[in-house]
């Protein structure tokens, strides 16, 4: 059975119209992204982030997947539990088009977190009006997102998927930001086969074995359709 973790980033969800962060209009309103993703940001200025989420939050709604999450939910169908779908992405994307095993390591824009009793529950609406919490009622709830200086969620999982797997393929990340960017390294030192799927080359590109340049609506669903036609494939 292969196992395959898949690490996605902006990249995936840059032909739905969601725009990266870096890069060409990768700016949002002049702010680069460390300046408005960070608890010291919030503390400051917390109505310029709150409208810097809630702009994102109403893009990814008007939106839609396309064939690279596609490509990704059709590979899970087949393979089912050996595929681990990591994202760097707080968009709904891979989970709109099918994909269930999805672990959101920079948290989603559909759920807020409340500071004062730790609750995260789901929300679709702007959180700039300050709505109540819904379990306690407080007028403190926050984007459920990961700010520089804040711990990924999920790092125990992936570090023990990062040990099983057999492939380990990231899908338009530029490698910027630690820790997602460092897998490659910890998956191959572990004995993983490394692909990198990026429309440029990135920052990490010199520490994947096979490096293919396009756009993901293209190359994933090339790649997925390679990898279920092998004649080593198992499961
Ligand atoms: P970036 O905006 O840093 O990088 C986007 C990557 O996608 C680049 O390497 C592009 O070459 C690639 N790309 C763009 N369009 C593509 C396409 N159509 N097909 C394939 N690749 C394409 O986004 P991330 O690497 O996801 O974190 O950024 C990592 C983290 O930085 C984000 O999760 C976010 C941000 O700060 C937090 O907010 C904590």
């Amino acid at each position: 059975m292969t196992r395959i973790i898949v690490l996605t980033g902006a990249g995936i969800s840059a032909e739905s119209g969601v725009p990266t962060f870096r890069g060409a209009g990768g700016l949002w309103e002049g702010h680069r992204v460390e300046d408005v993703a960070t608890p010291e940001a919030f503390a400051a200025d917390p109505e310029t982030v709150q409208r810097f989420y809630d702009a994102r939050r109403r893009a990814v709604a008007s939106v839609a997947p396309n064939p690279a999450h596609h490509a990704l939910a059709a590979l899970e169908r087949a393979i089912g539990d050996d595929l681990l779908v990591v994202t760097q992405n707080i968009d709904d994307l891979h989970e709109r088009a099918g994909s269930s095993r999805v672990l959101h390591m920079h948290g989603e824009l559909g759920r807020a977190r409340c500071a004062a009793c730790g609750e995260r529950p789901p929300v679709q609406d702007d959180l700039l009006p300050g709505p109540p919490c819904p379990a306690c009622g407080e007028r403190m709830l926050r984007p459920d997102v990961v700010w520089f200086g804040e711990l990924p969620y999920g790092l125990d999982e992936i570090d023990a998927a990062l040990a099983a797997c057999d492939v380990f393929v990231a899908i338009g990340t530029s490698g910027a930001v630690y820790p997602a960017a460092g897998f490659v390294l910890t998956a191959s030192a572990l004995g993983a086969s490394t692909l990198e799927l990026n429309l440029a080359e990135s920052e990490i590109t010199p520490f994947f074995a096979e490096s293919r340049l396009g756009p993901a609506s293209v190359l994933v669903p090339e790649w997925v359709r390679e990898l279920l036609a092998a004649p080593s494939r198992t499961t």
